[in-house]
């Protein structure tokens, strides 16, 4: 039975910053009940029974945070290995943004990133989590987010009509969770809740490699079928991901910068 997404707001500024992108979110419905939280300067999202693991995107502290200072570098995260090849300073569309932690990892090794997201909440939460970010008082955050990350208005990569031509397009969808829910993390339960399963993975990956871009990347879990092994370049394998980099049809496999 579906929900409708409710929202609480008692940070008045941020709901007038947010005004326009509310406006949007009526009707919205999803798999469980969840709440939207715009308070003490953050917009977050709650579930039902676990309020207290909200889900927000945080550039600054978190996972992110501790990446950020003591994190690999392009030859150990797999994301950037997949993505950069040889390339130090690579144009990439992140056509999944998600809650753009991808994409803050390649921003903070030298790409510029453009981030997609089709789901109105999840673009609310990385639009504040990019406001933050740029707000920061760490100048390397207030540097990556601002410098390096683009949330773009087009919903997706396909519907993008602006004149940047990107070197590599990275999609990581959603696929089902294999392992117990138990041992899912309760914020990334919310998330599921929130965007379900991305069951046109598989045609978004065709209309990007349709469109023929110079690279494609394709973040899949480790037991998933590799789709169009045909145009397959190299597949970046990390303990629980693989990372398949497709090669351009017209410009052949050398132009994927491996
Ligand atoms: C697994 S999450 C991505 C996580 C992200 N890589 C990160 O590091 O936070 C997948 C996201 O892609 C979005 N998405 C899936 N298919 C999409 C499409 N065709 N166009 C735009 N966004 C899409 C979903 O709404 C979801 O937020």
């Amino acid at each position: 039975m579906p929900f409708p997404l409710s929202i609480e707001a008692p940070d008045g500024v941020l709901a007038g910053l947010y005004s326009r992108e509310l406006s949007e979110l009526s009707g919205i419905e999803t798999s469980s009940p969840l709440t939207l939280i715009l308070a003490s300067g953050v917009v977050s999202l709650a579930g039902g029974s676990v309020r207290e693991n909200p889900v927000f995107v945080d550039f600054v502290g978190g996972t992110l945070g501790f990446r950020r200072v003591y994190g690999g570098g392009r030859h150990s995260e797999g994301v950037a290995r997949a993505c950069f090849g040889r390339m130090k300073a690579p144009v990439i569309f992140d056509g999944t943004a998600g809650l753009g932690r991808d994409a803050f990892i390649l921003a903070a090794l030298g790409a510029r990133v453009h981030l997609f997201e089709r789901n109105p909440v999840v673009r609310l939460l990385l639009r504040d989590g990019l406001r933050r970010g740029r707000d920061s008082d760490i100048p390397e955050v207030r540097e990556i987010t601002s410098a390096g990350m683009r949330l773009e208005e087009a919903p997706s990569v396909i519907a993008y009509n602006g004149d940047v031509i990107p070197d590599t397009v990275y999609l990581d969808p959603m696929y089902p969770e294999r392992k117990k829910s138990a041992l899912v993390k309760k914020e990334m339960r919310i998330f599921h809740e929130l965007v379900g399963q991305d069951q046109d993975r598989e045609e978004y990956l065709k209309a990007v490699l349709d469109a023929d871009y110079r690279k494609t990347v394709m973040k899949l879990p480790k037991w998933a079928d590799i789709m169009h092994p045909e145009r397959v370049n190299t597949v970046v394998a990390t303990k629980n991901h693989r990372f398949v980099v497709y090669a351009s049809r017209s410009q052949g496999k050398s132009e994927t910068g491996e």
